[in-house]
C-alpha cells in the first residue's frame, strides 16, 4: 500500500516536472524576436527533457567535454560495481555517437531541465563571472531552501556587496593571521589521533575542516553546541544532493529537519552573546554587528552556508595533495625539506618552534604544490549563472533565462593553457600562468572570499604531516568518485605513522638524514 502510494506520487511528480520543463524547453529554446538574426552556439540539445544530463553526469566529465571540444584525454575513472562500469560505458558510447562534431570553447548544450552555454574559453570565463548586470548566480530551488533563501550565495547587488564586506573582514590575510597557532592546535590534535591508524583521508579532512571553519566562525565561544551543530550539519550534507521529495523517511526530508535544528542551535548562539553583550571577533561577530544591519534569518542562513562551502572544498583539495605526494617522491622530498628547514631555522635562532604567518609566507614549494592540485583536481569542475538578459557574445546569442557555465576544469586542463595538463607537475607554477587561466576560487563578483584561510589551513596541516608522519596508501586504485566534488575512490584510505625523529612526547628533532 505504502510503496503503491509513494509510486504513484513519484509518477505524479515526475509528470509535472517533465511538463514543466517542456514548457521551458519550448519557450527558452527561441531566442527573443530582437536578436533572431544572432546565431546560438553550436551544439547539441539532447534528449527531450533529459538533454544530455545523464552524458555529463553519470561518467568522468573530462570524457562529456571531449566530446565536445576534443581536447581532453579521459582520466581513470572506475565506478564499484560491473553495472555501473556497463552503464557508464553505454552512455559514453551515446554521448560520443551523438557529438561528432567538435564545437570549440562555446557549444550550447541542454542538462538537468534547462538549456545552457558552456564555456571553456578563460575570457569568456572571466566575462560572464564579472559581469553580474548580465548574468546572475542561479541554484535549484530546492538547494536554496536548504542552505537558506538568504545565503550569500544566491544574491547580487547591494545586499550580496554587504555580505561580502562583512565576510572579507573575517577572512581577509590580516584578520587569519591572529589565528595561525589555533589552527596550528587543531592540526596537531587531528594529527595525533589519526597516529597508526587506518583513516579514510577525506573523512579526517572532513573533521580538521569542520573545527577550522568552527573556529573562524565562532572563534573560541566556550557556548557552541559543536556537538550538535556536527551531527545536524552531517544530515543535512547527506540530503544535500537527493531527490528533492519532502515526504517522511526521505534523505531531503531528514536534511530539512536538521536544518530547522540547525537554525535553532544558532538562535541559541545570536541570543547568548546578545545578552552577553561582549565584542567579538569572528563571523558571527562580524554578522552580528549593528553596522551589519542583517536580521537573525540573514545571518543564520549566512553562517550555514559559509560553513557548507568552507568544509568539503578544503577537505577534498587536502585529500588530493596527500594522494599526489604519496605518488611523487621527489616533491614529497622537496616539501618536506622546506618544512624541516623551517624547523631548523627557528631552532637555530632559539624562536618558539611554533608556527607563525611569516612562516606560511616563506614556503614556495610547498604552496605551488597547493595550486597544482587545485588545478588538476579542479574540485569545483564548473559553476552556474544564469543570463538576465538577451546577451550577444562573440557572434552568439545568450538567450535570456538560459543557464551558463564557465568550465574552470576544461581551462585548467587545456594544452593551451598548461603543458602536459594530465601531468602532476608543482614546478609550472615557478611561472606564473596565463592571465586568467588559473580560477580554482572562481572569478570577479562571487570569487572565493576563503581561498586564504584555505590554503592556510593546507599549509598548516602540511607542515606538521610531513615534518612528524609518513603515510602509507592502502590499495592505491586511481579511480575517481564525485559526490559532487571529484574524490579519490573511496575518499583514500592511508595509515599514518609516526616518523622516527618525531618523538612520543610531541616533540621535533631534527636529524641528517
Ligand atoms: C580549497 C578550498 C576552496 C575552494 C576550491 C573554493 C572555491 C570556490 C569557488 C570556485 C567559488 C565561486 C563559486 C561561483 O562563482 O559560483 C567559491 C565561493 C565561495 N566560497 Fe569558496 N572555496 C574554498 C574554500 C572556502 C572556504 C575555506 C570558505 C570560508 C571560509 C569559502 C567560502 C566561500 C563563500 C562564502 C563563497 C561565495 C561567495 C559569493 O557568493 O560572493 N570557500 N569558493
Amino acid at each position: 500500500m505504502e510503496l503503491s502510494t509513494a509510486f504513484c506520487l513519484s509518477a505524479a511528480f515526475l509528470s509535472i516536472l517533465l511538463f514543466k520543463s517542456l514548457v521551458k524547453l519550448f519557450f527558452f529554446s527561441f531566442p527573443s524576436k530582437g536578436n533572431r538574426q544572432l546565431p546560438l552556439p553550436p551544439g547539441t540539445m539532447g534528449w527531450p527533457y533529459i538533454g544530455e544530463t545523464f552524458q555529463m553526469y553519470s561518467q568522468d566529465p573530462n570524457v562529456f567535454f571531449a566530446t565536445k571540444i576534443n581536447r581532453f584525454k579521459t582520466i581513470p575513472f572506475s565506478l564499484s560495481s560491473t553495472l555501473s562500469i556497463l552503464f557508464k560505458k553505454m552512455v559514453t558510447c551515446i554521448s560520443i555517437c551523438t557529438s561528432t562534431v567538435r564545437y570549440g570553447s562555446m557549444f550550447k548544450s541542454h542538462i538537468l531541465g534547462y538549456p545552457c552555454v558552456m564555456i571553456s574559453n578563460p575570457e569568456a570565463a572571466k566575462f560572464v563571472l564579472n559581469k553580474a548586470q548580465l548574468f546572475k548566480p542561479t541554484f535549484p530551488a530546492s538547494k536554496e531552501r536548504m542552505l537558506g533563501k538568504q545565503g550569500i550565495f544566491f544574491h547580487q547587488g547591494a545586499y550580496h556587496a554587504n555580505l561580502r564586506r562583512l565576510v572579507l573582514r573575517t577572512f581577509k590575510t590580516e584578520a587569519i593571521k591572529d589565528i595561525v597557532s589555533d589552527i596550528e592546535s587543531i592540526a596537531l590534535s587531528c594529527l595525533n589521533s589519526w597516529e597508526g591508524k587506518l583513516i579514510t583521508t577525506f573523512l579526517e579532512m572532513k573533521s580538521y575542516t569542520f573545527n577550522v571553519a568552527l573556529l573562524s566562525i565562532f572563534g573560541k565561544d566556550e557556548n557552541l553546541n559543536e556537538e550538535g551543530l556536527k551531527r545536524c550539519y552531517y544530515t543535512l550534507e547527506r540530503g544535500y544532493n537527493s531527490m528533492p521529495i519532502n515526504l517522511p523517511g526521505t534523505l531531503f526530508h531528514k536534511a530539512m529537519k536538521a536544518r530547522k535544528e540547525l537554525a535553532q542551535i544558532l538562535a541559541q548562539i545570536i541570543s547568548t552573546r546578545r545578552k552577553m553583550k561582549q565584542e567579538h571577533n569572528d563571523l558571527m561577530g562580524s554578522f552580528m554587528s549593528e553596522k551589519a544591519g542583517l536580521t537573525d534569518e540573514q545571518i543564520t542562513d549566512n553562517i550555514i552556508g559559509v560553513i557548507f562551502a568552507a568544509r568539503d572544498t578544503t577537505a577534498t583539495v587536502l585529500t588530493w595533495i596527500i594522494k599526489y605526494l604519496g605518488e611523487n617522491q621527489s616533491v614529497l622530498e622537496a616539501v618536506t625539506e622546506e618544512q624541516g628547514s623551517i624547523l631548523r631555522g627557528k631552532e637555530e635562532n632559539g624562536e618558539e618552534m611554533d608556527l607563525n604567518w611569516s612562516d606560511t609566507k616563506n614556503m614556495p614549494v610547498t604552496s605551488r604544490v597547493i595550486q597544482e592540485t587545485l588545478r588538476i583536481a579542479s574540485i569545483l569542475s564548473f559553476t552556474f549563472r544564469e543570463a538576465i538578459e538577451d546577451v550577444e557574445f562573440q557572434g552568439y546569442l545568450i538567450p535570456k533565462g538560459w543557464k551558463v557555465l564557465p568550465l574552470f576544469r576544461n581551462i585548467h586542463h587545456s594544452p593551451d593553457n598548461f603543458k602536459e595538463p594530465e601531468k602532476f607537475d608543482p614546478s609550472r607554477f615557478e611561472v606564473t600562468p596565463k592571465p586568467d587561466t588559473f580560477m580554482p576560487f572562481g572569478n570577479g563578483t562571487h570569487a572565493c572570499p576563503g581561498n586564504e584561510l584555505a590554503k592556510l589551513e593546507i599549509l598548516v596541516l602540511l607542515h606538521h604531516l610531513t615534518t612528524k608522519y609518513s603515510w602509507c596508501i592502502k590499495d592505491a586504485k586511481n579511480g575517481i568518485q564525485y559526490g559532487p566534488f571529484a574524490l579519490p575512490q573511496d575518499g583514500l584510505p592511508i595509515t599514518i605513522y609516526p616518523k622516527h625523529n618525531y618523538h612520543s612526547n610531541k616533540t621535533w628533532r631534527p636529524t641528517n638524514n
